[in-house]
């Protein structure tokens, strides 16, 4: 005989308890927080369980800034103001263009965390870091593939990715992080410099898994975190094409052509039923 399960145990939460009149996250009671933390340590909160220090909210705080907006011609972005002229609401548009934020559109931060990682566990082997790294590229070059978090298509050097280690770099002196991700980060940097013939600087995600690597987030919480910051511009893009106006923005001009490849013109070919009916 099967016991039914006990409906007070169907939700299981370690991260809030709410009763009537009163809301606790993680213990601490919700009106203590208001105005007491911000946001980014709010976050640290939810995710971790317990309050970041002052450089660990720091930290946190500077990769959300950074990767809020990448202007129009990023797809998310783009997605998000032409879905904005359909007539749909701002949820559709921001649920619209968080689904098209995957593999290859910001989710090179989480498989750069991955990869950091992967080095990481080279190096635990006896490795040094430089080697660890020039193997681990050397495989994932083998297989043709791009190194996620390092190249850009825009910017020759990301003004975002040195901001980011800087603030590293001086987290580390003050001993608020180790520095094993940000060495692990540039010795990947030199490794595929020497392996390509040519150097492909770190990029924003390199930078900012450099970052969620040293506050000991993992991989897929480093795609999560990406998505939120990202999500305050494409807020920020849907209100202003609300305001701005326009109807059914496709995503170029109309008189921009596309490129047709494919059949000719051609006539349907006509065929007798068994009716006798003949098409069209
Ligand atoms: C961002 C990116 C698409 C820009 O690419 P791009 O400058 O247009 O470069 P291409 O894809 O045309 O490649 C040009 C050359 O650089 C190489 N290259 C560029 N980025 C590379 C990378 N991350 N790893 C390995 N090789 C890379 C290509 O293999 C190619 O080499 P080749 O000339 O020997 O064939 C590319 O750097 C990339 O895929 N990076 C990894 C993913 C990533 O971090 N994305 C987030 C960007 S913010």
């Amino acid at each position: 005989m099967t016991s039914s399960p006990d409906p007070g145990q169907w939700w299981r939460t370690a991260i809030i308890d709410i009763a009537p009149g009163a809301i606790r996250v993680r213990g601490y009671a919700i009106e203590d927080l208001i105005g007491a933390i911000s946001f980014p340590e709010m976050i640290w909160l939810m995710l971790r369980g317990d309050l970041p220090s002052a450089d660990q909210a720091a930290l946190l705080g500077a990769v959300l800034v950074a990767a809020v907006d990448h202007g129009p011609q990023a797809p998310s972005i783009a997605i998000a103001r032409m879905a904005m002229t359909c007539g749909v609401g701002v949820n559709n548009a921001m649920a619209s263009a968080v689904n098209a934020l995957g593999d290859v559109h910001g989710g090179a931060g989480q498989q750069c965390m991955e990869l950091y990682a992967a080095v990481d566990g080279r190096a635990g082997h006896g490795i040094a870091c430089d080697a660890a790294a020039g193997a681990e590229i050397g495989v994932r070059l083998l297989r043709r593939e791009h190194v996620p978090g390092f190249g850009h298509r825009f910017h020759p050097v990301d003004p975002r990715a040195g901001r980011l280690l800087a603030l590293v770099d001086e987290a580390v002196a003050r001993g608020a992080v180790t520095g094993r991700f940000a060495a692990i980060g540039r010795a990947v940097e030199d490794a595929l410099a020497t392996a390509k013939g040519k150097r492909l600087p770190m990029n924003i995600d390199g930078a900012t898994a450099v970052v969620l690597s040293e506050l000991g987030f993992a991989p897929e919480e480093g795609r999560g975190l990406f998505i939120l910051s990202r999500s305050v511009g494409i807020l920020a893009h849907a209100m202003e094409q609300k305001a701005q106006g326009g109807r059914i923005k496709g995503p170029m001009p109309p008189a921009v052509p596309y490129a047709y490849d494919g059949a000719g013109p051609r006539t349907l070919p006509r065929t007798t039923t068994k009716a006798g009916v003949t098409t069209p």
